[in-house]
């Protein structure tokens, strides 16, 4: 069955959400099998699949083609699309990008801040994840967040307006663990950390992180727990040895 946004928000304080991003069929079919609650088609694709330097040229057909790998490969499990920056600019294309979005297989959308934006997506009927703190797609300071008291106090108002706004859990990335903390006793949605410690309701990360499948960057919040880049090169290596000394292809893999 299908996890719903009211199980989610069942979640909070009694059972840990887990979240990780996919985007591509296989991945996201591994996920479901092994039942992860949400699966995120992040923006993060831009950066550890399409090679750019940061999420800022991804487009909506980018996103909209993972998200339809990611939603043929996860039948069970929630599947959020990353509304890509300048695709929810105003309310009227915010609606139309996000209505693409569940089109092309998502259940709902994740967006950055702007709380107006959100409450006219719930408005419309359209479930919505707010994403505070780092935000990449405006933040050119790529640092840990409301450090300071006038920084964290926006940041708590913040996570209180897109409660209001109607949004079903919130993103906190890269924030302090304590006002990670503060902001997840101050409203009664989940909050899913990401660089922001043990206190949330949740935690997401990138998949190509924890898989060791992108090498550029190695924030101090991921935790690995494979290396399948090196798997990979030596897979290749071995591959490479076999065709070139004629240990493969063999009889047993040819036809008669
Ligand atoms: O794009 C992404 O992968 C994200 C997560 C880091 C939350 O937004």
């Amino acid at each position: 069955m299908k996890t719903t946004v009211g199980k989610i928000k069942s979640m909070k304080s009694k059972e840990k959400i887990t979240m990780l991003t996919a985007y591509d069929c296989s991945t996201a079919k591994y996920m479901d099998e092994v039942g992860v609650d949400i699966i995120l088609i992040g923006d993060s694709l831009g950066m550890v699949v399409l090679g750019y330097e940061n999420t800022l040229s991804v487009t909506m057909d980018d996103m909209l083609r993972h998200t339809g790998a990611v939603a043929r490969g996860a039948k069970n499990t929630m599947i959020v699309g990353d509304m890509p920056a300048n695709s929810y600019n105003d309310n009227e294309s915010a609606v139309l990008n996000a209505k693409a979005f569940i089109k092309a297989g998502a259940d709902n959308v994740k967006i950055e801040n702007k709380p107006e934006i959100a409450k006219f997506l719930v408005e419309n009927k359209i479930n919505v994840m707010g994403h505070i703190g780092l935000t990449p797609q405006t933040v050119t300071d790529f640092k840990v967040q409301g450090k300071d008291e006038e920084t964290a106090a926006k940041l708590i108002k913040l996570a209180k307006e897109l409660e209001a706004a109607g949004c079903y859990s919130i993103v906190l990335e890269c924030v302090p663990m304590q006002l990670a903390k503060k902001i997840t006793e101050s409203i009664s949605i989940p909050t899913i950390g990401i660089g922001a410690g043990p206190y949330c309701d949740g935690q997401v990360l990138v998949s190509n992180d924890i898989l060791g499948l992108y090498s550029k960057l190695s924030p101090k919040f991921v935790k690995k727990y494979a290396e399948l880049g090196q798997e990979m090169k030596n897979a290749f290596e071995n591959y490479i040895k076999d065709v070139k000394e004629g240990n493969f292809p063999k009889e047993e893999h040819s036809f008669h």
